[in-house]
């Protein structure tokens, strides 16, 4: 604030929108964009933005300096502007709170001849897609954020407050993790390296090191898919535990996801209402989740697939696919954890179940709403003879697993540990149709820009 203000910013000190309920009949200085401006003969509503929520001004024609009221009157969507004005309790507003505005001084006004490609009519997806930089700024837009950076401030809480230990895995790797078909190759000083598709090898060894830990990190996956789940950046956090089996896993799984929501209709509830977000639902969402196995879930589909609900007959020992996830967890009004599935469909490294070892013991946590998989797990081969026969069957490289296999050449234990995406949990979480509205410039099979 410059010196020659001092005097005004006493008088009408600096507030967010999201505090305005601490200056309740005072005024205050705004800093932020003009969202909206609507005329009705001599006042004017002009709707203010500034990153931590948006709040309607008025200005009556008689209540201002002519020139006041003439420059509001001309202000242009996305116009930086100071605001000072009177807050003042209302019931109808979304916030609780409208201004009274006395004054407004304008950084920058944006011009009619190159006005906000963003208007308040609708707009196709790929152009608001082309224009993200910009339509981050909507409200709907600026909430999904909010909630993004919630879910992840109360994913490393719930973890930091259980005693596990971050642990940040390479994001260069040597080989992969989850199968090598969608990894992103990179020269790596003329050897080829690849971007990591998970944590989780890496943290299984540090998870050794010091008991409970966890990753959290951007992770990438070169998959072909055009779906509304895939991205091909995305951050995951992972919790690797040792001296953990899938039970204990799964117990985690439940209390992680249910605090995450908790979280957010807490601390989030003014985003919840800007995405009109069905709140019971969530609320809905603690433990116990449902567990079904994986066979259980197969008699479901074959059980929809007679009744006319899914039009695919699922084949036992494939993996689902979307719409077979769909429906499984719709069928809940929690998200359902569906265990064991047959091994030859998951990756290498699942302990297989003492009881059938063509089951893996895994687990994956399918959210409501028809949302999927939001969080794939399992228990660690623990056995180094085992470990080694899989690598060879599944055509990896051994020499690139060496370290992986001391693991279980110095005092293996049964271990376990799940990833979980943030933004399949965001658009859970939010109710999107689409991963590409959970992170701020999403990355897909055709999009690199902006
Ligand atoms: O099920 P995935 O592939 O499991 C793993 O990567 C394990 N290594 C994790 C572990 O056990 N530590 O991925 C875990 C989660 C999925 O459940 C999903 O939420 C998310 O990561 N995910 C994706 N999110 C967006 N776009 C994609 N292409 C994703 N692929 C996986
Ligand atoms: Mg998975």
């Amino acid at each position: 604030m410059p010196e020659e203000n001092q005097n005004e910013a006493v008088a009408a000190p600096l507030a967010t929108i999201a505090s305005l309920n601490q200056h309740e009949g005072k005024p205050v200085t705004l800093r932020g964009w003009l969202y909206n401006l609507r005329e009705s003969g001599k006042l004017l509503f002009p709707i203010f933005r500034d990153g931590t929520g948006t709040v309607q001004g008025i200005v009556p024609k008689a209540a201002v300096p002519p020139e006041v009221f003439e420059r509001v009157r001309g202000l242009t969507q996305e116009s930086s502007v100071m605001v000072t004005g009177r807050v003042r309790a209302d019931k109808r507003a979304p916030g609780g709170y409208e201004l009274d505005v006395d004054n407004v001084e304008v950084l920058q006004r944006v011009s009619e001849e190159e006005p906000f490609p963003i208007t308040l009519k609708e707009h196709g997806v790929e152009f608001l897609m082309e224009h993200r930089h910009l339509w981050i700024r909507t409200p709907r837009q600026s909430a999904i954020l909010r909630i993004r950076a919630e879910i992840i401030k109360a994913a490393r809480d719930y973890l930091d407050d259980n005693g596990f230990v971050l642990t940040d895995p390479p994001i260069l790797t040597p080989a992969a993790c989850e199968g090598t078909s969608t990894l992103f190759p990179v020269d790596y000083f003329g050897d080829e390296a690849f971007l990591t598709q998970s944590g989780q090898l890496y943290i299984e060894s540090t998870a050794m090191a010091l008991g409970k830990v966890y990753s959290f990190g951007p992770t990438f996956r070169a998959e072909k898919s055009k779906t509304r789940r895939h991205l091909t950046e995305f951050w995951m956090v992972e919790p690797e535990l040792a001296y953990a089996t899938l039970d204990d896993l799964m117990v985690l799984a439940e209390e992680f996801l249910s605090f995450l929501v908790q979280r957010v209709l807490t601390r989030r509830p003014l985003d919840l209402k800007v995405l009109g977000r069905d709140t019971a639902k969530l609320e809905a969402v603690k433990p116990p989740f449902p567990r079904i196995t994986y066979d259980e879930a197969v008699a479901m589909l074959n059980d929809a697939h007679a009744r006319g609900l899914l039009e695919q007959k699922f084949e036992y020992g494939n993996d689902f696919g979307s719409p077979d996830e769909t429906y499984l967890s719709s069928q809940f009004d929690r998200p359902v954890m569906v265990h064991r599935y047959p091994a030859a469909v998951k990756a290498f490294y699942m302990e297989p179940d003492a009881q059938n070892p063509n089951l893996a013991l895994c687990v994956d946590v399918l959210a409501p709403e028809g949302y999927g998989e939001i969080i794939g797990g399992s228990q660690r081969i623990a056995s180094y003879d085992l470990l080694k026969k899989r690598i060879e069957e599944h055509h990896l490289p051994l020499e690139a697993f060496s370290w992986y296999l001391d693991l279980r050449r110095y005092g293996s234990v049964p271990h376990s540990g799940f990833g979980m995406g943030i933004e399949r949990a965001v658009a859970w979480i939010c109710s999107l149709d689409h991963v590409r509205e959970t992170i701020p410039f999403a990355r897909t099979l055709n999009r690199i820009y902006p």
